[in-house]
This record gives C-alpha cells, structure tokens and sequence, in this order.
C-alpha cells in the first residue's frame, strides 16, 4: 500500500486550534522523555496557547508551513524575521524558529520537503541566510540539519519551563552559495 505524500501550503489564521494542538504534541512526544513534566507544562502553557497560535499565523514577521495527510497534519515549519544572535555571521538572516514532522511521518522524506518549502519561503522574503536553534541532546535532529548542508556557528540559551539549557546554532547559505 503507497499512500500518497503528504501536501504542503502555508497556514492560515483558521489553522491556529489543530496546529497548537499537533505543536504541543509534537513537542511533548520529542522532548518529554527528557524533560521535568512541570517545565514541559510550564512551556506548553506559554508556548502553545491558543490566543499564541492565532496571533503568531498572523505576525507578519512569521511564515508558518503546514504539511498534512488525509487532513491530519502530519508536520510544520515556521519562519520569524527578527534580530539573529550574534554568532550568526552570513547576510541577511531568518530564522526557522520551528521545524516538526510527527513521529509516523519520520524518517520518510517528509522533513526534506519540508525543509525545501521553508528555504524557498525564506528565499523569497530576500533571505540570504537560514539559520536556527537546536538542543545540544537533540541528535536526530542535529544529524538531519547538517544532511541539509547546516553548520554550527555556536550556541545560545534556550529556558524550558526553569531549567537552562543549551541550544547549538546551525546556519545554512541560502541562494546560489547554499550547499546542493
Ligand atoms: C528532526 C526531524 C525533523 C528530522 O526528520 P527525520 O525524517 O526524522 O530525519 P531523518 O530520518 O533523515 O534522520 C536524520 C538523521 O538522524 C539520524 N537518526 C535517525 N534516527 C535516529 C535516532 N533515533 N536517534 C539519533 N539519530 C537518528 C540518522 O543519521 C539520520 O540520517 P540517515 O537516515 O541518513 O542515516 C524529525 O525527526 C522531527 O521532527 N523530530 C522531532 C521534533 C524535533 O526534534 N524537531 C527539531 C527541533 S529543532
């Protein structure tokens, strides 16, 4: 059985309700097994609130990617145009603030596509530098980025709930110098 793959577009305002709640459980099947349940509720309860949602799908400095199957969403991607860290060196940056594919949908190409979404996303707002943070214990996903042609260029601060963690920071070239 080939099930066809899943579709990708941008999101919506109308999208906020299922997409903060595949958000949370994206985030919670990643990085729960790791965490203190009450940073993982302290942070959800910020991060992935309703009124949140809404207003970041319509933050002009955001572009938020969904991709579904079936009509389930089966992963997401958002960008934020903002102020990058200082150890982000190349031109023009953006970042890829967020970067999900559900747990079924792993390991299938899906984050490959969706990668290519972003970028031309991030190409087309003139970006010319993509760059984002990861939890330095987050090996499958450090792996992916730097497949992508991602490089560390340091390292920032990321607070989950109380506790102090430690993201690494990967930049990707975009435009004709990204690595192919
Ligand atoms: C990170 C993510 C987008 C990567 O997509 P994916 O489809 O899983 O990517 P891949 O299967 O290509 O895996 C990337 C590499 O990780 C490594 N890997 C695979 N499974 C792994 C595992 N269980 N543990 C550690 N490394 C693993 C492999 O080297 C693999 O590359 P290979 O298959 O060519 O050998 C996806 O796993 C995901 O959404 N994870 C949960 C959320 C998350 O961590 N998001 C990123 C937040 S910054």
């Amino acid at each position: 059985l080939t099930l066809p793959p899943p579709t990708l577009r941008l999101a919506t305002p109308d999208d906020a309700a299922p997409l903060a709640a595949f958000a949370e459980q994206a985030f919670r099947e990643a990085f729960g097994p790791d965490n203190r349940a009450e940073d993982m509720d302290a942070y959800c309860a910020i991060a992935y609130a309703l009124h949140r949602q809404r207003y970041e799908l319509v933050d002009p400095a955001r572009v938020t990617l969904l991709a579904e199957h079936d009509g389930q969403l089966a992963g997401y991607a958002q960008l934020l145009d903002g102020p990058a860290p200082a150890c982000v060196l190349g031109p023009a940056p953006i970042e890829l603030l967020r970067f999900y594919v559900g747990r079924p949908w792993q390991g299938r190409g899906l984050a490959r596509a969706l990668m290519a979404e972003a970028i031309g996303a991030a190409e087309r707002r003139q970006a010319r530098t993509l760059y984002l943070g990861v939890w330095e214990r987050n090996r499958r996903a450090i792996a992916f980025y730097t497949k992508e042609g991602f490089r560390d260029v340091g390292s920032r601060p990321f607070v989950l709930g109380t506790d102090e963690q430690t993201d690494r920071v990967m930049a990707l070239p975009l435009g004709p110098s990204r690595p192919r």
